[in-house]
This record gives C-alpha cells, structure tokens and sequence, in this order.
C-alpha cells in the first residue's frame, strides 16, 4: 500500500517536473533560438566573397564550382580502388552541368564529394574561390552545407524512417535557424512541400507512407527548402514513373529560372540529359572522356564510349528501333603503352581524353563530319 502510493507520488512529481521544464522551453525557445541565430549570422559573416568575384561568376567570367584533379579512392592496400581518377571541371553559374556514364563509373562518389561526404584522396574542390574540400572550419562546413545541396539517388534509403516529413523537410532550416519564428518555420516547410507537388497534411506523416515519387519529391523540397545555389541532384528522376519525370525536371527548371541555382545533373543514360543540360561530361570508369556543349556533343560526338552511349538511346520510330545497332565500347582499342591520354581540347569549349595520336584522328574525324554536314 505504502509502496502504492509512494510510486503515485513519483509519478506526479516526474510529471509536474516534465511539464515544468517543458513550459520553460517553450518560453525560452524563441530566447534561445533567437540566441542561436545571432551566433549563426556572426559565424557566417566571417565568409565573405569578394564583390568583383561574385560579379565575374555572375557573368560566368569565372566558374562557380571546380574540381582540380579530383581523386577518390576506396579501399586500402592491396585493395585500394580508384573510383574517380583525376578529374578536372569547371561549372558555371545557372548552368545545367550533367554527369552521364554507366553504372559505378563514379558519378555519386563525385556527387558526394562536393557535398563534403566523401573525402578526396587527392585534388581539390572549389567553390567562389573558396577551397570546400579537405579540412574546414565549423562555419566553413556550415557555409556549404547553405550553399550546396544533394538529392540522393536513392528516395528508399535517403529518408530518415523514423522521422516525419516535418521533421525531415525542415531539419536543415532548423539547424540554421534560417527563420524568424515558429510560424515562418511552419510556412516555409509548407511551401516547400507544396512547390514539390506534396500537401502540408503530409507533414505528420512517416517516409514509408509514400510511394518512390513521392519520396524523391520529400527530398527535392529537403534540398529547395534551405534556397541553395548549388544543387548535386543525382539520377532524381530515375525512381520515378514516365508520367511524372518530365514534372520533376520542370519543376527543377522552375527553381533554376526563379532562383539562379546551378545543377550539377547525374544520369546514367544520355536521352534524359539532351535537352535539360547546357554541358555534358561523359565519365566512364572514374575519368571524363569527353566534355563539350550538350549540343556540339551530340552532332560530334568523337569518343568511342560516347558513341556507345549514343547508340544506345532510344529512336521513337518502331522498324528504325528495331534495326538499330548497339555498339559496344572496348576500352582495350586505346594504346597507351608509350603515351598516357589527357584530357584535351579539340575545338573551343569541346575536351575530349587522348594521347597525341589519337588526338589527330579525333581531329580528322570532327573534319570528315564537318564536310560530311556541309
Ligand atoms: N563507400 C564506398 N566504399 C567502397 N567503394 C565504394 C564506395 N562508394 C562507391 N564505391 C565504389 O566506387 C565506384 C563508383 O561508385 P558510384 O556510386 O560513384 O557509381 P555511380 O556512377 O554513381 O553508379 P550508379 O549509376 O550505379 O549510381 C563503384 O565501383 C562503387 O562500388
Ligand atoms: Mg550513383
């Protein structure tokens, strides 16, 4: 009986101190949040881009983005496997930059690195003149964390299953205290949500109460939400239904022109690239083979792989569909024995990996498809 009625007695009391601490949260969380947010701005103010900098990256004088020399490996010893081998890219401004090559060529492992999670073994990433790779400073972290954003290939595995989507849209905003209160909280998650199609009674919701597009469109409003100018948005419409890939890449394009913010496009296929990038990388094992406008690569394309990849895209006609060739790309038809390829230009704004001697042939072949048009 005693025992009874002592264990009444705790309960009311860890009540009556839950609810305590509770009511002093709630009336300190705009004082600390406040708080927080003052310390955050003095933080970020410590990045500063220079003016005639920012100015030459609007005008695309200068990229926003590079990697030099970027290399990944995994692995150690005997075991260690390069997967991004030395690659070098420019992306500018307002651009669509797309990434395109074959399953496990390295692509979301770049992806990754410009967003600070995977490591580089060697090389560098710059963003607004700022080296973003390697060791950095909590503010420095933070300022790409604001900057950059990713949309993970994967809308399965990239949700946090025991979070729901309020949580999930707004935790990055929450993290930088990136609104005045709890009710501009509220409404931005809202808005973002609706941007993406989804309805704000989603927001109690869990993760696996959605289908796939759903889920991808759950992180495109994670990514829109902290008004990012750089968005990784690797292989986001692959998950989908045909149906709606085309409203997921206009809704993407919706954002570029309203906001300025610059893609970086992975794909694994050439078709869904042609007509959403400015510029094209094709990577195959870890290294470009070719670069060049989205246009100039598909009237000259000149790397066997691209070729390949080219062959491979679906023609809308049935009998030419049928008749079509696959070709295959044998990488053994490369000599490299006495010369190593490098990545080279071979007309203005077109790059293209060879050696010198494959590179006269390459020029002979841009020639015979130059005469071949005219
Ligand atoms: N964390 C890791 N540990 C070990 N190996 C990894 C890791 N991440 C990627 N790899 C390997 O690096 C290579 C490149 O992987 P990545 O995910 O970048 O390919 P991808 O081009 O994005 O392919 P997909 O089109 O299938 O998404 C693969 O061989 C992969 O197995
Ligand atoms: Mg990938």
């Amino acid at each position: 009986m005693i025992k009874k009625v002592f264990m009444r007695l705790i309960y009311f009391v860890k009540n009556d101190v839950r609810y305590f601490f509770k009511k002093i949260n709630s009336m300190f969380r705009n004082k600390i949040d406040q708080y927080q947010r003052a310390k955050l701005q003095l933080e970020d103010a410590k990045i500063q881009i220079d003016p005639e900098l920012e100015r030459k990256i609007d005008n695309k004088e200068l990229p926003i983005l590079s990697l030099k020399n970027v290399t990944i490996t995994f692995g150690s010893g005997k075991k260690v496997f390069k997967a991004v081998d030395d690659v070098s890219l420019d992306i500018y401004k307002g651009e669509t930059f797309s990434l395109v090559g074959e399953s496990g060529s390295g692509k979301t492992t770049i992806g990754k690195a410009i967003v600070r999670i995977n490591p580089l073994t060697s090389g560098e990433i710059i963003y607004k003149g700022r080296r973003i790779s390697g060791k950095l400073s909590k503010y420095e972290d933070r300022f790409v964390i604001r900057n950059i954003q990713m949309i993970f290939q994967d809308p399965a595995a990239s949700l946090n299953e025991r979070a729901t989507i309020d949580y999930i849209v707004s935790e990055g905003i929450y993290n930088f205290k990136l609104y005045e209160n709890e009710k501009e909280r509220v409404r931005k998650t809202e808005e973002a949500l609706i941007s993406v199609g989804l309805l704000p009674e989603h927001l109690t919701r869990y993760p696996h109460e959605f289908s796939g597009g759903q889920r991808q469109r759950i992180g495109i409003a994670r990514s829109i939400i902290m008004e990012p100018q750089f968005i990784v948005a690797d292989e986001p419409i692959s998950a989908l239904d045909v149906s709606i890939r085309a409203q997921v890449l206009n809704l993407l394009k919706k954002f570029q022109i309203e906001r300025g913010i610059t893609y970086l496009f992975i794909a694994h296929d050439l078709s869904v690239v042609r007509f959403i990038s400015d510029r094209i990388g094709v990577i195959y094992k870890g290294k470009i083979v070719e670069l060049a406008e989205s246009e100039e690569l598909f009237s000259y394309p000149l790397h066997p792989y691209t070729i390949s990849l080219m062959s491979a895209i679906p023609i809308p006609d049935p009998i030419l569909e049928k008749n079509k060739k696959l070709i295959v790309y044998d990488p053994s038809i490369h000599d490299y024995s006495e010369e190593k390829p490098r990545l080279r230009e071979i007309r203005k704004g077109h790059f293209i990996l060879a050696n010198s001697k494959e590179f006269i042939e390459y020029q002979k072949k841009l020639e015979s498809i130059n005469t071949n048009q005219a």
